[in-house]
């Protein structure tokens, strides 16, 4: 198993805005990704960009992982973004609008340049993306794809879907990317929750993207944070059960068995797996 890292929670911020990204610095989000795209206005993007090549230079980031979202290159913006980030380094580029695994494949050369360690991530939010999930996220085999990351607004807006509490329209959008990303051992990540000023929405919603199997979730506010946290840090319930399970296979009576009885509940080979990893994902939050 390669080491885990927690990506718990995933903080946007428009790079055109230094005072937030000096903030980023010290907050507790594991991912913080600078957007040159949708949160940066067409009069500010140049800046924008060399506010993130300078923030990567400039580091102070500590654990956390730190990611640029450039434009897309069908704008005026894309290629300069892709060849300054390129240049730069951060831990990821993540781009938006893929619609194909040959988008992926152009994105990636264009980002040849780059260090080894410097991640693709793709935000899945177009229509024509989802109906390619599997063939995208199987890029991985040949690329530097290692994450999925759901874009709910824009897929919100192409579908014509309303994005409401609950999401039921993307529900198996939702799923079906979960499953291509684990299918492809890819990184994957919930949409944003627009809702910043009231917990209890994104409470809910970051429940339901852990109980759907996302890594975490990308955020829009700093408040977002300690509630993302806590919600994909594994319960103690949870940690009990997977010590339980650990501690019953290790039994010399269990030597060689496939399915035992933990708690009065089975527990097989495979919720051993799944033991562990909710033990190393608690050790890699520390
Ligand atoms: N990252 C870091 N700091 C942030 C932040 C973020 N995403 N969002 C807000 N802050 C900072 C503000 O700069 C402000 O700092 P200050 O008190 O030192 O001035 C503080 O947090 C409080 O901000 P607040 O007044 O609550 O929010 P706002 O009304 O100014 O802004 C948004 C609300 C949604 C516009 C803003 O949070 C934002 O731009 N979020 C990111 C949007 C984005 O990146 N979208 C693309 C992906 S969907
Ligand atoms: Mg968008």
């Amino acid at each position: 198993m390669t080491a885990y890292r927690p990506r718990r929670s995933a903080l946007f911020l428009p790079a055109s805005n230094a005072k937030a990204i000096d903030k980023a610095r010290m907050l507790d989000a594991d991912v913080v990704i600078l957007d040159l795209e949708d949160a940066v206005a067409p009069e500010f993007k140049e800046e924008a960009r060399i506010a993130a090549v300078a923030a990567v230079r400039e580091g102070g980031f500590g654990r956390r992982e730190l990611v640029i979202r450039a434009n897309g290159i069908d704008t005026p913006w894309g290629r300069e973004d892709l060849a300054a980030i390129a240049g730069a380094g951060p831990d990821a580029v993540l781009v938006p609008k893929i619609a194909s695994p040959e988008d992926i494949l152009q994105y990636n050369a264009l980002i040849s340049e780059a260090p080894v360690k410097s991640k693709l991530w793709v935000m899945i939010e177009t229509c024509a993306a989802v109906a390619r999930l599997d063939a995208i996220a199987a890029c991985a085999g040949s690329t530097r794809l290692s994450a999925l990351v759901m874009g709910t607004n824009d897929l919100a807006k192409e579908m014509r879907a309303r994005l409401r509490p609950g999401r039921a329209p993307f529900l198996p959008i939702l799923s079906l990317t979960v499953a291509a990303a684990r299918a492809h051992g890819l990184i994957v990540l919930d949409g944003v929750c627009n809702e910043f000023r009231d917990s209890s929405v994104l409470q809910a919603e970051a429940e339901q993207g852990l109980e759907w199997g996302f890594d975490g979730k990308s955020l829009i506010h700093p408040d977002q944070i300690g509630v993302t946290n806590a919600v994909f840090t594994p319960s103690a319930d949870e940690l009990a059960w997977a010590g339980a399970v650990v501690a019953a296979f290790g039994l010399p009576e269990n030597a060689g068995k496939g399915a035992i009885r933990v708690e009065g509940k089975m527990a097989e080979l495979l919720h051993l797996d799944q033991a562990r990893r909710i033990l190393a994902v608690a050790e890699a939050i520390g």
